[in-house]
């Protein structure tokens, strides 16, 4: 995380996009990060996702000014972006998704971490995720997933909520007529990961099963070893709308699924190469 030392934090975490602190190299990075995704997307990405990254017209040459991303955002499905320094604590974060605000890092990686990174920069978060909350029925699901995470959090089971954005927003795969199509934003946003997700051999492609994937562990240092695929929007609002409550408690105490498994269950697309 860059020092941040001269921006007033407030209570919610968020800051003002200090703009004049993007140096050249910041907007270089932008630029040839923006340019390299935009080429592998096309064909990969799905077409709600290329929709609103067109919607939103984001500059590819410099940094994004996020309170003119705001005018289209908040037009379109009443989302706004907010700038923070870095990750915030669980229950800011679902307050801030509750009330329709994204909150996005400010800070832009170094050009030596193009192709990994630890933790979310400007990129991932505002490439990554704001051009799906252009589209209405995404725009409710991330609301309620903030909604889930307050209640998720009175109950203490915040680690089974979170696979369910790990598999979705962040790793999401989509069924179209034209194939399977990326939608999660941590493959949007990595080169490596958009070319792995769809083409290679070597993950697991799981039809989406909710409880499932509440009982599936992630990794955070590696591509993924499984991806699980959903079948639409609406369907996966459908499928998430009801209460979690009862399903929590039912769910407590089970063991959790390694993410390499294959479930005799599962609705297999394609079934990883065992390493
Ligand atoms: N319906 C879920 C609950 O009751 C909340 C939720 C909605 C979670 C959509 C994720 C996505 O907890
Ligand atoms: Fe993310």
């Amino acid at each position: 995380m860059k020092h941040t030392t001269e921006l007033t934090v407030r209570d919610d975490f968020t800051i003002d996009q200090p703009l004049h602190l993007y140096t050249e190299t910041d907007h270089e990075v932008w630029r040839s990060l923006y340019a390299r995704q935009t080429a592998l997307l096309e064909g990969r990405a799905c077409d709600e996702y290329l929709a609103g990254l067109h919607h939103l017209d984001m500059g590819h040459e410099r940094v994004p000014v996020f309170e003119e991303l705001n005018q289209k955002l908040m037009a379109a499905t009443g989302w706004r972006i907010v700038a923070v320094t870095g990750l915030v604590p669980d229950a800011v974060f679902f307050e801030h998704l509750a009330n329709r605000r994204f909150p996005v890092t400010w800070w832009v990686r170094a050009p030596e971490e193009m192709d990994y990174l630890q933790e979310p920069d400007c990129f991932h978060d505002v490439f990554g995720h704001v051009p799906l909350l252009i589209n209405p029925v995404f725009a409710d699901y991330m609301q309620a997933y903030g909604e889930g995470g307050m209640k998720a959090e009175h109950l203490h089971v915040l680690p089974m909520l979170a696979r369910l954005y790990w598999y979705t927003v962040e790793f999401g795969l989509i069924q179209t007529d034209n194939g399977l199509r990326i939608y999660g934003a941590g493959i949007v946003s990595s080169k490596t990961e958009s070319i792995y997700a769809l083409e290679s051999e070597v993950p697991n492609r799981i039809g989406f099963d909710l409880t499932r994937i509440l009982r599936t562990e992630y990794k955070i240092d590696d591509v993924q070893k499984t991806y699980f695929v959903i079948d639409d929007f609406d369907k996966l609002m459908s499928d998430t709308r009801q209460d979690f409550t009862q399903m929590y408690l039912n769910l407590d105490g089970l063991s959790t699924f390694k993410p390499t498994d294959i479930l005799a269950q599962d609705r297999v697309i394609n079934k990883g190469v065992t390493p």
